[in-house]
């Protein structure tokens, strides 16, 4: 088993550090920055019904729901077109609205999950046309999609998933450029400079890898929390979202994820000096807001980890830990925000005593509704 794990103490963190290169992996044919070109070969023949698409539907579970939101943000921004985020469980049974123009988006890295697949019978029989993002070759999902995307971010045997993430968001960002692509919504030199940011990512996210043995001594502080919030806006809302889920599910320390600005909506009634935030708080669009969500924690006493882009002087003055990942474009930063959340979490599972590969109640793939 040692050997499976390369060396590494869990699969979890052998999968963490495999990221650059599942990142690259799933990238691989699929991206030409110099020609400003994505090629999805899995979607070329319906390249038209996707240039004229009114609505897509992203149906998921748990962290593949995360990445469709990633993807929503995405596909929204770039691409123009309306995206709804369906937790396929929910979606399945009440009666939703699909019609024969809408592109059904399944995300699942098992391609077994039950409620995922019944959420795509039922699509499928309104005459959807049904589009899978999936890790495992050959699965159920991709059997009963029209076309699809595979991650290809290699077999995931941690419960948790991580790499699979990063891979699903990847997938996202790839359809996203390519619908705009179709559509015309994206400018050919803001293609020409986001690909080649985004062939640049698997080296940052090995940059962001780095910062290890310094999260594991925040890690350490932090150990015997018993609750956790997350913030964060725009698409690092949906990261934030996964970073709770992360960490409960691993350490079994009770975490939420919220949109920064809903904090005084409720939340904030939770801070006091015991009270852990970690907040994302990289420099794009919403920087200012997030400062001011993060003075507001401060007032109340809470602590606060934040995740800034390398450099970053001022959130470093109101934080208490920062995590810092390398600068890039404003539509990359769910890939490299993901990676010290993921190293957090798992180092305080592992300080705790937690089985982090196999954490109780859990099962990998979730075949029963
Ligand atoms: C992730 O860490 C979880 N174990 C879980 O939420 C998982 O993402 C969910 O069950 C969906 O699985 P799938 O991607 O294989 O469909």
């Amino acid at each position: 088993e040692m050997l499976e794990k390369g060396g590494y103490e869990h699969f979890m963190l052998k999968e963490i550090y495999e990221q650059p290169r599942s990142i690259r992996d799933c990238m691989r044919g699929r991206i030409y920055p110099q020609q400003g070109k994505v090629q999805l070969g899995g979607l070329k023949e319906y390249a038209d019904k996707l240039k004229n698409v009114d609505r897509i539907i992203i149906v998921a579970c748990g962290t593949s729901w995360h990445a469709g939101l990633v993807g929503e943000y995405l596909i929204e921004e770039y691409a123009r077109v309306p995206v709804e985020v369906e937790y396929a469980s929910e979606f399945r049974y009440r009666n939703p609205i699909i019609t024969e123009k809408d592109v059904v988006i399944a995300i699942s890295q098992s391609g077994e999950t039950a409620d995922t697949m019944a959420a795509i019978e039922l699509a499928k029989e309104k005459g959807a046309t049904i589009f899978g993002i999936c890790n495992v070759v050959g699965a159920s999902i991709p059997r009963t999609t029209h076309a699809g995307v595979y991650t290809h971010a290699g077999p995931e045997i941690g419960v948790a998933s991580t790499k699979a993430f990063t891979a699903q968001v990847s997938v996202l960002t790839l359809i996203a450029f390519y619908i705009a692509q179709q559509r015309g919504t994206i400018a050919r030199n803001k293609l020409i400079e986001y690909l080649t940011e985004l062939n640049e990512i698997p080296e940052l996210v090995e940059k962001a890898l780095k910062a290890n043995d310094h999260i594991q001594t925040i890690a350490a502080k932090f150990k015997d929390s018993r609750n956790c919030l997350f913030l964060g806006r725009g698409s690092s809302f949906p990261v934030a979202l996964e970073g709770a889920l992360k960490l409960k599910e691993i350490s079994y320390i009770h975490a939420e994820g919220y949109p920064a600005a809903e904090m005084k909506h409720g939340p904030i009634a939770l801070i006091d000096e015991e009270m852990p935030v970690v907040v994302i708080a990289t420099k794009h669009s919403s920087y200012e807001k997030v400062i001011s969500n993060i003075q507001e924690v401060k007032a109340r006493g809470g602590k606060i980890i934040a995740v800034v882009t390398e450099g970053d002087t001022e959130v470093r003055n109101m934080a208490d830990y920062i995590m810092e990942i390398p600068q890039t474009a404003e539509p990359f930063v769910p890939l490299l925000a993901t990676i010290p959340l993921q190293l957090l979490s798992y180092h305080i599972a592992v300080m705790r005593g937690c089985n982090v590969d196999q954490p109780r109640n859990l099962a990998k793939s979730v075949t029963v509704e």
